[in-house]
């Protein structure tokens, strides 16, 4: 099945994932770097938000102008690397509400398991976007949207740095209807579940941490 995937191609957002991948970039100028990266990729994930007329007046005359419609959007986070997107994306929407879900990757399965979930409430009557770098084998991002439509979220919309071929494939089997904003779609897992080329753990240099 063919994910529903949107590269971002722009030459802002590729010049800023080359710094990212760069193994000699150093942890502060990745979380500066990744947070930048998170506006723009916030940018284009929100391109469709509905939005709804309102009176106001201009220091000229009264006008019909449009502003966000709805309840206010939600980003969650996949801890611990969705936080680095995260920030950039409250940069954008500093109004919206904060989720997080814990996953923790069994390195030795792979498979994802579940120590924290906080999110806002009306979830269902909210947009909600999910912010976490890697989609590798995707088992976390199933896992988090898994999660988030067992807690009514229907307008979901998944958004990551890379992702590989494997990941998207599963991804799209398991939630066709959930559409996937990335930077690059890389070239393969290696026998870890780690991108390649990909950019290393996430989570480790975003925190300065070492895997
Ligand atoms: N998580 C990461 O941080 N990096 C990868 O390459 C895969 C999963």
């Amino acid at each position: 099945m063919t994910a529903n995937v949107t590269v971002i191609a722009h030459p802002l957002v590729q010049h800023k994932l080359t710094l990212l991948r760069d193994k000699t970039t150093p942890s502060a100028d990745f979380r500066r770097v990744i947070r930048e990266i998170g506006l723009l990729l916030g940018y284009e994930a929100t391109r469709d938000l509905p939005l709804e007329n309102v009176p106001i007046e201009t220091p000229l005359e009264p006008m019909q102008a449009p502003r966000l419609a709805g309840k206010k959007l939600c980003i969650v986070s996949v801890l611990r690397a969705g936080n680095g997107l995260l920030e950039g994306m409250l940069d954008l929407i500093p109004s919206a509400r904060i989720g997080y879900i814990g996953l923790a990757r069994d390195e030795a399965t792979l498979q994802p398991a579940e120590y924290y979930l906080k999110l806002p409430g009306e979830l269902g009557q909210r947009p909600v976007l999910v912010a976490d770098p890697m989609l590798a084998t995707g088992n976390s991002a199933i896992a988090a949207v898994t999660r988030l439509k067992q807690a009514g979220a229907t307008r979901i919309k998944f958004v990551c740095l890379l992702a590989a071929p494997e990941g998207l494939a599963a991804f799209a089997a398991a939630h066709p209807d959930v559409p996937v904003f990335t930077a690059a779609i890389d070239r393969q897992l290696d026998h870890r579940g780690y991108i390649q080329p990909g950019l290393g753990d996430a989570g480790d240099r975003i925190h300065g941490t070492k895997g």
